[in-house]
């Protein structure tokens, strides 16, 4: 039986994927899904005003707030339990969770990334360096990745990916304008693979039921 996902989405920037989810929501495209609640660690991020504009309880939770990574984590998962958060959505979260979280959640965290992992991942690439790079590095393609979180940074099972021509004439901000728009359609697919229960992960590997298969 599939169940309806109750996502926590953690952010902390401009939230213009948290958006698109719930505009998808909204528009009736992504279904059986709700968002439950929306974690930032910054309280200056813009996501927060976009969620509290729609209803959406928000809460700014920053590790700096409490004297140790455990204090923290019983913090956010109060919150995911107070909500009935089911399952965890990182858009644009520049926080790594920590391994009681990871365990907590295990197959139920997504992570989107603007580029093909492995490449283009880990440490210091975030937001614009990564295009810096991929551009630097003569790459003919990025493009933008989904995966399951685990206890490593960009590391985890990969869900999807999509590609996107680098053309001649690229630079960082043109390629990362439209890798930000297939972001906006590519998460709220995979949350739809998800919430149909169509994804298995075995062993560190994703297989995609066929539709219907799910349940
Ligand atoms: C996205 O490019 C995503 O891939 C990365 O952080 C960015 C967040 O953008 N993890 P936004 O806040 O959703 O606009």
């Amino acid at each position: 039986m599939s169940e309806v996902l109750n996502i926590a989405v953690f952010a902390s920037g401009r939230g213009s994927n948290f958006e698109a989810i719930l505009r998808a929501i909204e528009t009736g495209k992504l279904h059986d899904v709700s968002i439950a609640a929306v974690i930032s660690n910054n309280s200056e991020a813009p996501v927060l005003t976009i969620a509290r504009e729609h209803s959406i309880p928000t809460y700014h939770l920053s590790q700096k707030q409490f004297p140790s990574e455990e204090k923290f984590d019983d913090a956010v998962l109060g919150v995911l339990r107070r909500h009935g958060a089911n399952f965890i959505v990182l858009a644009g979260y520049m926080k790594r969770l920590s391994t009681n979280l990871v365990r907590q959640f295990r197959n139920r965290t997504l992570n989107i990334h603007p580029a093909l992992l492995p490449k283009f991942g880990g440490k210091g690439m975030y937001g614009i360096h990564v295009h810096e790079a991929v551009i630097n590095s003569g790459e003919k393609v990025s493009g933008v990745t989904v995966h399951i979180v685990d206890e490593e940074y960009d590391h985890g099972p990969i869900v999807r990916q999509r590609t996107v021509a680098v053309d001649k004439e690229e630079t960082p901000d043109t390629l990362a304008m439209r890798i930000h728009g297939i972001e906006h359609q590519l998460y709220p697919e995979v949350l739809q693979l998800f919430a149909d229960d169509r994804v298995r992960v075995n062993e560190g590997r994703v297989t995609i039921m066929e539709n219907g298969a799910g349940g």
